[in-house]
């Protein structure tokens, strides 16, 4: 049989004693059978992971076994506990005779830990608009944790002109169809070289599912099945049961960050991105954790942008529609506010106020809006916005990721860029840098 890691190895949901480290199996991840996925027997197949402190798995701390699941697509989602605290550990799996790559993952510090983390951020990755030369260089920084904030795959029919073109060109409807669109994504080098090289912690946008999507029934019967398919293809913890899937939660890394990590599609409504609950939860964990960076992890703009010109001049899907629910979580005046999100393709950096029409108001913290790994951004008359907007601060339309570092003293975001995504092997560079200490954010870059 041929090698049945073609999709490489990932782990993710790193705490402070555990992780969880994921596979699938496919000895041909395009197959066009419906009924056997990764054209895989219609049984449980056995696999075996291993865990080492070293590369070269001459001291394994933890193994087990599992079987990898056909109603699962023969996927691996195995739970480890037990480790250290902010260490590094190397994992593989074997089935048979056959032994996957290696995985590095990190554990989450010691909830006493003032070390610094070491993160990237990354977004928007459609297949056809180029290559991920930027994840293979967020590979090679080897971050202590990467958060991707959304539209991990596309639904959409192929783009037009592809940079290069997918097998099944359709858009993605059922679970056979959203299947192979990961399978298709998995099968690139650059991305399994990311996902090898630490620990994600991811979130979704809408194009997981179908663009613009909400929390309303006319989408359940689509996103059971695209939820099914995303926990397939990603190293989480919880499962999908009946449609659903608990996203919203919050990985704490030591005294330094509180990394809330938030679903802004399950439970939209008009005027409600977040629903009550997960409202809840987030503004009574703003009010209480004494963590010094509240970092909130999700897909849109938070930041007021109102885009002069011809209407619509605001971009309701984003924080601009929900303009009372981001009052009340800006209201609370946290500390250490950080925001992390992408979605539109380009990079910016905004200082958030207490009142985004008044440049005078209080800044109450900070956003760092990631550019797309490969996805083309909309034209924008980006002088035009910022000019309108005094407290957006930075724009730039390379496409890359973030790389940052929070501090016991400031937090710290890198904007990587690569020159072109058409071609492969293009270099990265640091396209700016700032940093805040709480409040606004300065440019540190020289
Ligand atoms: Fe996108």
């Amino acid at each position: 049989m041929a090698n049945l890691f073609t999709l490489g190895v990932a782990s993710g949901e790193p705490s402070p004693d555990g992780v969880i480290l994921w596979t699938r199996l496919a000895a041909d991840p395009l197959h066009p059978d419906p009924v056997r996925p990764g054209n895989m027997p219609n049984r449980p197949v056995e696999v075996r992971w291993q865990l080492a402190r070293d590369e070269r798995f001459t001291s394994i701390v933890k193994e087990g076994a599992t079987q990898a699941q056909p109603a699962f697509a023969h996927s691996v989602h195995a739970r480890v506990d037990g480790l250290e605290p902010g260490t590094d550990y190397f994992y593989r799996f074997r089935t048979g005779n056959e032994l996957s790559t290696a995985g590095r993952t990190r554990t989450a510090p010691a909830e006493s830990s003032t070390q610094p983390v070491r993160f990237a951020v990354a977004n928007c990755q459609r297949y056809e608009h180029g290559f991920y030369t930027a994840l293979r260089h967020l590979a090679d920084e080897r971050p202590d944790v990467v958060f991707f904030v959304g539209d991990y795959i596309y639904e959409l029919p192929q783009a037009q002109h592809p940079v290069r073109p997918l097998e099944r060109t359709g858009e993605t409807t059922t679970l056979h169809h959203y299947r192979l669109r990961y399978s298709r994504y998995r099968t690139d080098r650059d991305l399994q070289a990311a996902h090898a090289a630490a620990p994600w912690i991811a979130t979704w946008d809408d194009h997981e599912v179908v663009n613009n999507y909400d929390g309303s029934a006319a989408f359940r019967a689509r996103r059971t099945l695209a939820y099914q398919a995303y926990y397939e293809h990603l190293p989480l913890r919880v499962r999908p049961a009946a449609g659903d899937l608990q996203m919203f939660r919050r990985r704490t890394y030591g005294q330094i960050a509180d990394f809330m990590v938030m679903d802004s599609r399950q439970f939209r409504k008009p005027h409600d991105m977040l629903g009550p609950a997960q409202e809840e939860w987030l503004l009574s964990r703003l009010r209480t954790s004494p963590v010094k960076w509240k970092v909130l992890v999700q897909a849109l703009f938070f930041a007021r942008r109102f885009v002069p010109g011809p209407a619509p001049n605001l971009r309701m899907d984003a924080w601009d529609g929900f303009p009372e629910q981001r009052a009340r979580i800006l209201g609370l005046r946290t500390p250490g506010l950080v925001v992390l999100s992408g979605d539109v393709h380009n990079n910016w950096a905004s200082d958030l106020k207490a009142d985004f029409m008044d440049p005078a108001s209080d800044t109450l913290g900070a956003e760092f809006v990631a550019t797309a790994v490969t996805s083309n951004p909309s034209p924008v008359d980006s002088q035009a916005v910022l000019a309108a907007n005094p407290h957006l601060r930075f724009f730039d339309g390379h496409r890359g990721y973030l790389a940052g570092t929070a501090s016991g003293t400031e937090f710290r975001v890198a904007y990587r860029g690569v020159d072109f995504v058409d071609r492969k092997n293009a270099p990265v560079r640091t396209i700016a840098e700032f940093a805040t200490e709480g409040g606004g954010i300065r440019r540190v870059d020289v």
